[in-house]
């Protein structure tokens, strides 16, 4: 019988749903213990889902000898800490996005896989979205030409989740580190993953987390409380420069005056264009007319089943020694990027990468 991979979830938070659940429909997982620092958490999350094992800190959970791999799905200041132990004690590591809330702790994580001879995947899941498949092979068959921009926009008109999210000690920023990571990596990915060069960025704190609108906040942490602070930007934009000529740019907030949220990500070649969210659209000429391409069967990104293809491909790459698709190197490539944008909002000033990565 092949000997199954047995797994523990560190923090028992929302994301972990979906973590919990795709594990426990794969028959070569055992999904054995559960961590969070909140005991309540800890006891309802285990009690839902049946697990014996709950330990209250990341050290007890580690020291178990027979758990193979992790996820962790704390608050992005605790990933870097949480991955890195892990990796130390002989674990294979699944850590959400962002990678970690600096670069200096990526890189970190990223040594640390690198000597303990673990996987580090990172949860860039809109990689595993049909979409991105889809558009991936049309790109693999020469259909965009060479792929020159990228535009996405992640905008909330009020959409602060609150808890930790809005607290920077604990997220390192706010929606471009929480929604632009996806984005960002997503056309990164698409566009052949080239060398961030230089990065110009503006980030706002005008509208905060905007207790004076009263309609309800659909997003919400689990670690809300009344004493939530807002000390993260709620507006952040940013132009992304690559050693290939390429330019990105984002858009994300949590707060904005817009009519309504906006989820877009474009993508410009010389030969062809594309639209991917709500539904992808292809742009391109043909016989000198200009053409908009209509797939028979619509691609719009299906949520249903999209965490289960990422948390598969880390078991399939584990037990299978597979290629990583998001592997921690990717991670560090887009933490860079965050933190730069992060730096030129905050000096004014465009910031070369390379001098990023060298401080
Ligand atoms: N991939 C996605 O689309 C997606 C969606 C939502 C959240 N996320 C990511 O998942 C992570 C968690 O987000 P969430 O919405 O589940 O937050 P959450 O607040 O619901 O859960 C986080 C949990 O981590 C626990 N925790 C914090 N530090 C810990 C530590 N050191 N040890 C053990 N437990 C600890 C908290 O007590 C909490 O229960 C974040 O990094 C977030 O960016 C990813």
């Amino acid at each position: 019988m092949v000997q199954k991979i047995r797994v523990g979830i560190i923090g028992t938070g929302g994301i972990a749903h979906e973590h919990i659940k795709a594990y426990q429909q794969m028959e070569q997982v055992e999904l054995v213990a559960f961590c969070d620092i909140n005991s309540e958490q800890l006891a309802k999350m285990a009690a839902l889902y049946g697990i014996q094992e709950t330990y209250a800190t990341k050290e007890e959970l580690l020291l178990q000898a027979d758990i193979d791999a992790v996820s962790v799905c704390t608050w992005n200041a605790a990933h870097a800490e949480c991955a890195i132990a892990a990796l130390d004690a002989g674990k294979h590591v699944l850590c959400e996005k962002p990678m970690a809330t600096t670069l200096a702790d990526a890189i970190k994580m990223q040594e640390a896989a690198e000597r303990n001879h673990r996987l580090l995947m990172i949860g860039f899941v809109r990689r595993f979205g049909n979409d991105a498949e889809l558009i991936k092979e049309f790109i693999e068959d020469d259909f965009f030409g060479e792929l020159y921009y990228g535009k996405a926009t992640y905008l909330r008109r009020n959409g602060n989740p609150g808890g930790w999210f809005g607290d920077k000690s604990r997220s390192g920023g706010g929606p471009l580190i929480d929604l632009g990571v996806h984005v960002i990596d997503l056309m990164h990915y698409l566009m052949g993953q080239p060398k961030a060069v230089s990065v110009y960025g503006a980030t706002f704190q005008k509208l905060l987390n905007r207790p004076t609108i009263k309609d309800s906040v659909e997003y919400q942490s689990v670690s809300k409380g009344e004493q939530d602070i807002c000390d993260v930007e709620d507006l952040a934009t940013g132009m992304i420069r690559f050693d290939n000529g390429a330019v990105i740019s984002i858009e994300a907030s949590f707060s904005l005056n817009l009519k309504e949220d906006e989820g877009k990500i474009q993508l410009f070649g010389t030969e062809a264009g594309a639209k991917l969210d709500p539904e992808l659209e292809l742009y391109t000429n043909i016989n000198g007319y200009m053409a908009d391409v209509e797939l028979k069967k619509p691609v719009a990104l299906q949520m249903d089943g999209l965490f289960y293809k990422e948390i598969a491909h880390y078991i399939d790459c584990i037990a299978n020694e597979k290629d990583c698709l998001a592997p921690a190197a990717d991670g560090v490539q887009i933490m860079a990027i965050l933190e730069a944008i992060y730096q030129s909002a905050a000096t004014g000033h465009e910031v070369i990468i390379e001098e990023l990565a060298s401080k």
